[in-house]
């Protein structure tokens, strides 16, 4: 399963590149707008320094919700670096811009993806990658996972190229769970990927072979 940290942080991007486990990165507006990045220069310069730390896909959603403004925002963003991928909303002029950019070999994440039909939709437009997002299912009470499980089903059936990118990740367990379904990717947090490092048996076995170490030394 790729990893993908979910963030316009820098410095937690330079970090999880520096782990050697990095396989790209998401952003979306909001994730922007928290790093207090505005303006479309800046915008566009942001997104070309976490190409430079990066060495894989780096997810630049478009704002425009109308198939032409979609096209030419989408291929400003591609021209940007051989990384971007342009994000499309799940919407219908989201999906005919999937359609559009995958005709010219330009990648795309389909997100906002809430539903297996949606998954069918993005996989029928030749989508890179599809964006459910897991977590906001779970936050009202549906269950996030099941989900995935669907899609998964669903493009096995077919043997749809797509990659689910599985999206909203709140928690270490969310990982875990995302990779048993057999999830192509998983973008979350830099706090949930620094999870799985954690076990109370290896602090414990480490701090006794190096007190073991040091009473013969
Ligand atoms: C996906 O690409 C989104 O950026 C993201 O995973 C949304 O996560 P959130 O529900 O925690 O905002």
């Amino acid at each position: 399963m790729k990893f993908f940290i979910d963030t316009a942080n820098l410095d937690q991007i330079k970090e999880a590149q520096a782990m050697g486990i990095l396989d790209g990165v998401t952003t979306n507006p909001s994730l922007m707008a928290k790093e207090g990045i505005t303006g479309e220069q800046n915008i566009l310069n942001h997104y070309k320094a976490i190409c430079d730390i990066v060495d894989g896909d780096v997810s630049a959603e478009v704002i425009a919700t109308d198939f032409e403004g979609m096209v030419k925002e989408g291929e400003m963003l591609a021209a940007l670096h051989p990384q971007i991928v342009v994000k499309l909303p799940m919407i219908a002029d989201g999906v005919k811009a999937c359609k559009y950019f995958s005709e010219k070999g330009i990648k795309t994440n389909v997100t906002l993806v809430f539903s297996a039909g949606q998954a069918l939709l993005a996989a029928k437009a030749g989508a890179t990658y599809v964006s459910p997002f897991l977590g906001r299912l779970d936050d009202i009470s549906t269950d996030g996972l099941n989900l995935i499980s669907e899609i998964r089903l669903i493009y096995d059936n077919y043997g749809f190229d797509t990659q689910i990118l599985s999206a909203s990740i709140r928690h270490t367990m969310h990982i875990i769970d995302c990779a048993k379904i057999g999830s192509d990717v998983m973008t979350g947090p830099l706090s949930a990927i620094k999870g799985l490092l954690k076990h109370p048996l290896t602090d414990i076995g480490l701090a006794t072979f190096l007190a073991d170490h040091n009473k013969g030394n």
